[in-house]
């Protein structure tokens, strides 16, 4: 077997602590009581507790009721970013004053990688377009003591699998489907940067018990289904809210017969139906794979404590242990899905896909398959559709949709080059793209001449379907499924045609069907490291090193603090605009071009709110002045800023729904925004206006969205002694209108004492760097 050397020397630092963590353990025990059965979510969520006694006991009528009531606070173990959301975490962080983080971190370049020709053409490409940025994260890397993965290494959440995650680790990522390392047994949980500095800078970082959800698996996957079905079907269930404020756990006989990375699979695209995260028990899968990837003694260490008895056990749940909710799926019996188009939740069996394509005028001609990502690239994945390929090959059939295969990483491309698994697709046609996101966020450059707005069909492993997500085409139809289905469909070009039972002519007049696909969980001849110039650095702090980002950059900014809270009322602020319907964090801070300002608050703030339609004339970022100019709504808070003059927004129900994008709420800050009054917020966008200084208030009476108009006049009552008590207290705003009539908004808030001492401080992070200071 291939030795790696590197990964090697690196296994100690990548041990989770097993020793603090069982005795955390024995410490929660003895707060709840011994008798106090735990699942393994809580188990391995309560031994990163700050103080178990503090979080479990308050507010919890004496840790009777602690799942949806207690405010966790938490120590993680470990920090990764991926490149686009690491710009602003590390802006954050930089504005701290620290040496180097309090955890280990990691850097990995792969959201700004171009899919188009292929990794030899696309990666120099992307590279060159995106070297400042990549220069900039290298260099504070270095100076940090930050393990950087340079563009080429591979996706985030699979070098994370092969090297980082572990039974009973805790960890948080700058990118929502940082939950895929729970298929190793890890609590893995996804945030935005300013959450990530909590942890680099040693704060306890906050989050409200979650409740557990159980999955139980019974039987064996076999023939066509896969792991990835098991989550497509479970999407189906919940749709995409069903998870919310909840961690997936799933335990049951079936979980013995999966392979980690299926595992991964699993867990990854439990963002989709917004779990905090997902995780499963330390399972017979996750010792080969632990030894594979050079971690052998981890798997001992996880094994000796798995099989302790159960008050002892941090990777198993307690015999008793009760979920809030069980869902059971047997995997005897599963059937492969499809899901989509546009939403991750409209799943539907293979067997019915064909009608259902019939029954909705979908296009039949299915225009390009695309495999890999981080969801779905693990080296059974890859085998069991190379399989498929030699099949059809063998029978003179060649793919007729466009055919991409993504690896996640360096570490399984060159596996995969060596055990000719990736020659097979490229003499089949496909092509094989960098290891990185590419398509799956949107850096694909189809050359398929599909023009924009023309309705067509599209087929990936992947695990989002959100319009344009893809390939910048809202009218793109993307459907989810495993690697094994997208493959055998893309040899009939046809989203009608089912590869369980259908056949396919061959150039000799024959009919071709497939065998169900097999592969191999795991290279018999071990892994290989791949190109030396992709591993990481160390994560060693070189306080000499300068992290350059030039005053004239449009793609980097140094961040100025925010503005403390002055003591007293806020006074004269003005209503920016009055939002109608949905407004989520790509409403406020869209996605797609924006991505490469997002280390540019004033740049990217250029894209606030442009998607909010207006309540008073329907319109989308048309905003009105007092004087009735019409510009669009950042040029209107850019002018108010300009003017000194601070405003809100008024908003509807869910504001700030969809991803952990502290953008949605740095920008209003950015541009002068002090308060959000909506009718309710999505939990991390409330939590992320907080961090960052902006109040956000609902309204006692929802009716009272309708006595508020664009350019009011607003003042608060109550405010100030709610943040200097702690949040105890109440608000009250005095609306005056343009006719002079005031009126008065009764409001509610959720403010806690930490957070009212964010808002005082300015932001989260200036009262991080007033500590770091003092520290010094
Ligand atoms: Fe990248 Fe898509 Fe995964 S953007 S991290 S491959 S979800």
């Amino acid at each position: 077997q291939e030795t790696t050397p590197s990964a090697q020397s690196d296994v100690a630092s990548r041990t989770p602590p097993y020793p603090k963590l069982l005795k955390r353990l024995q410490e929660v025990r003895r707060v709840l009581g011994s008798s106090r059965q735990l699942t393994l979510a809580e188990k391995i969520l309560y031994s990163h507790l700050e103080s178990p006694e503090e979080s479990l006991l308050t507010n919890t009528q004496n840790g009777t009721t602690i799942r949806g009531v207690a405010n966790l606070k938490l120590k993680p173990d470990r920090v990764a970013m991926q490149d686009a959301s690491a710009q602003m975490a590390l802006l954050q962080f930089m504005s701290c004053g620290l040496p180097t983080t309090a955890v280990p971190a990691s850097i990995h370049c792969d959201h700004m990688i171009v899919g188009e020709k292929g990794a030899d053409t696309d990666l120099p490409a992307s590279i060159e377009g995106n070297k400042e940025v990549f220069d900039f994260l290298e260099s504070a890397a270095k100076k940090y003591g930050i393990e950087f993965w340079p563009p080429g290494a591979g996706i985030i959440h699979q070098n994370v699998l092969e090297n980082y995650s572990a039974p009973g680790l805790m960890m948080l990522g700058t990118d929502s489907h940082t939950p895929n390392a729970g298929g190793l047994g890890a609590i893995a949980i996804g945030v935005g940067g300013a959450d990530a500095v909590d942890a680099l800078v040693d704060a306890p970082w906050e989050l409200k018990a979650p409740k557990i959800l159980g999955v139980r698996l019974e039987g064996e996957l076999n023939g066509w289904a896969s792991p990835k079905d098991v989550i497509l079907t479970l999407a189906g269930q919940l749709t995409v809210r069903g998870g919310t404020g909840f961690i997936i756990e799933y335990f049951g006989p079936g979980v013995e017969s999966l392979s980690c990375t299926g595992m991964a699979t699993i867990c990854n695209m439990g963002a989709e139906v917004g779990a905090t995260t997902s995780l499963f028990p330390f399972s017979p899968g996750h010792v080969p794979y632990l030894k594979a990837t050079h971690r052998g003694s981890i798997a001992s260490a996880a094994a000796g404590i798995a099989s302790s008895p159960y008050q002892q056990n941090l990777l198993r749940s307690d015999p008793e242990a009760e979920y809030d909710k069980v869902i059971t799926i047997d995997l005897s019996t599963l059937e492969p899905h499809i899901n989509g188009p546009f939403t991750p939740d409209f799943s539907t069996p293979l067997s019915k896909f064909s009608e259902v394509v019939e029954s909705k005028e979908w296009p039949k001609t299915l225009g390009a398959g695309l495999i890999g990502s981080c969801t779905n690239s693990s080296y059974q994945d890859m085998t069991r559709a190379e399989d498929l390929v030699k099949q059809a090959s063998a029978a003179g059939l060649s793919p007729k949709a466009d055919f991409f295969i993504t690896p996640g990483s360096e570490q399984i491309r060159a596996t995969l080059e060596r055990d000719e698994t990736l020659s097979t697709f490229s003499s089949a046609g496909g092509v094989v793209l960098a290891n990185a996101c590419g398509p799956c966020i949107g850096q694909w450059k189809r050359t398929d001449g599909v023009p924009k707005g023309e309705s067509n069909a599209i087929l990936t492993s992947y695990n989002r379907n959100f319009p344009a997500r893809n390939d910048g085409n809202r009218a793109t139809m993307n459907f989810l499924a495993s690697p094994e289905i997208v493959t055998a469909m893309s040899y009939a070009g046809s989203t009608t045609f089912n590869p369980m039972t259908d056949s396919l002519p061959t150039p000799s007049g024959e009919l071709f069907r497939f065998s169900p696909p097999k592969g191999f969980e795991l290279p018999s001849r071990g892994f290989l490291e791949g190109n030396p110039a992709f591993l990481p650095s160390k994560g060693v702090a070189d306080p000499t090193v300068e992290v350059v980002v030039s005053p004239t950059s449009d793609r980097l900014a140094l961040l100025e603090p925010f503005a403390p809270f002055q003591r007293s009322e806020l006074k004269g602020l003005q209503v920016l605009y009055k939002v109608k319907g949905q407004c989520t964090t790509d409403t406020i801070s869209a996605a797609g071009p924006w991505l490469k300002y997002k280390g540019h608050l004033p740049n990217i703030s250029e894209n606030t709110l442009i998607g909010a339609v207006n309540a008073e004339t329907g319109e989308t970022n048309v905003a009105y002045d007092v004087d009735g100019s019409q510009s669009s709504i950042p040029e209107l808070a850019k002018k108010w800023k300009a003017q000194g003059k601070e405003w809100l927004v008024v908003a509807e129900n869910n504001y700030g729904e969809g991803s952990a994008r502290e953008h949605a709420a740095l920008q209003p800050r950015y541009l002068g925004g002090r308060i959000i009054l909506a009718k309710s917020f999505a939990r991390i966008h409330e939590t992320n206006l907080k961090k960052q200084g902006v109040v956000p208030l609902t309204f006692a009476n929802e009716s009272d969205y309708d006595l508020i108009k664009a350019c009011d006049e607003v003042e608060t009552r109550g405010l100030l002694n709610t943040l200097e008590s702690g949040g105890k207290g109440e608000v009250e705003l005095i609306v005056k209108s343009r006719d002079g009539k005031e009126t008065v908004v009764k409001t509610k808030h959720t403010l806690s004492v930490d957070q009212c001492s964010f808002i005082l401080a300015g932001s989260a992070l200036n009262l991080l760097a007033i500590k770091a200071r003092e520290q010094k």
